[in-house]
Formats: C-alpha cells, sequence, structure tokens
C-alpha cells in the first residue's frame, strides 16, 4: 500500500510546521491526509505513515484509534457520528440514536448492507448549545437534530 505523491506532499506540508524533533506533532494531519485518500486506515498504512513520520507505529494506531475522526476499520459511504457527551445527551441524542439504529436496521459501530452509512457515537463537536449534533463525514455538522430532520438528512444522502 502507498500513498499518492500528492499525499506525501500534504504530509510534508504539515511536518514543515513542526521542528525536525517534533515529528509525531505532526500525527493527526498525516492520518487525516491517509484517511482522505484511502477511506479508512488500516495496520499496513498506519505503518506506512509511521515510517514515512519515522515514530513508532504503535505511537500512530494510538492517535488513529483515540480520535473518533479516524476509521480504523472499513466504513460506509457516509459516516453518522452522534454526539454522545452529556448536553447533547439533554438534548436527546440517546434517543435519536435509537431511531438511527431502528431506522437504519444497523448498531452503533455497524455499516448498512448498502454500504452507505455507518453510525458512531463521538465525542463533544463544539457546538454544545446546539444539541442534539450529527457530523457527517467528520466535515458537515448538523444542529437542533430530531427525527425528521434526520428522516430528511438520511433522504438527501440516498439521493
Ligand atoms: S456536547 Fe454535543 S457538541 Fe458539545
Amino acid at each position: 500500500m502507498r500513498l499518492s505523491v500528492e499525499a506525501y506532499r500534504k504530509i510534508d506540508r504539515e511536518l514543515a510546521k513542526f521542528p525536525p524533533t517534533k515529528k509525531l506533532s505532526a500525527a493527526v494531519a498525516a492520518l487525516t491526509v491517509a484517511q482522505e485518500e484511502n477511506g479508512w486506515l488500516p495496520p499496513e498504512l498506519i505503518a506506512e505513515v509511521a515510517d514515512y513520520l519515522k515514530v513508532p507505529a504503535a505511537a500512530l494506531t494510538e492517535v488513529a484509534s483515540f480520535y473518533s475522526m479516524f476509521n480504523t476499520h472499513p466504513i460506509g459511504k457516509y459516516k453518522l457520528t452522534i454526539c454522545g457527551n452529556l448536553p447533547c445527551e439533554m438534548s436527546g441524542s440517546a434517543m435519536l440514536v435509537d431511531y438511527l439504529k431502528e431506522k437504519l436496521g444497523i448498531g452503533v459501530g455497524e455499516t448498512t448492507e448498502d454500504g452507505l452509512f455507518t453510525l458512531v457515537q463521538g465525542e463533544c463537536m463544539g457546538a454544545c448549545g446546539e444539541g442534539p449534533v450529527i457530523l457527517v463525514n467528520n466535515h458537515e455538522m448538523h444542529m437542533q437534530m430530531t427525527r425528521e430532520k434526520i428522516d430528511t438528512l438520511i433522504e438527501e444522502l440516498r439521493a
């Protein structure tokens, strides 16, 4: 498995932001580049990035498994991450998790049979006053979610 030249250029730009002795500081950015290209982070890809950064693969594996934005298993086309922290939970996120589980026919951490949706519970996304919050593919934030808004979102993503 090899990342593209363009991916390595992006990683180089991230590495340039840190002193040569602090390459591990570029871990999150480098793994993000790798995931954007490959869709998820298999162990051999993590090892490849670690080799490039000249840091232990175990250190990058820890980073990849700590942050919910990183996919250490194959995922669906759309990753739906629901914030599970207290403010969102008080706004009804747990009820929405149940709703999505039922609607999609999967559990948390699972992917629908058609490969479209993966359901994940994540940590605070910084929009605590606008909960419940759902993040699509780590980038697209949907706030003040309701069952109706979920229905619309799923329809739009399926279309
Ligand atoms: S608690 Fe959900 S975004 Fe902060």
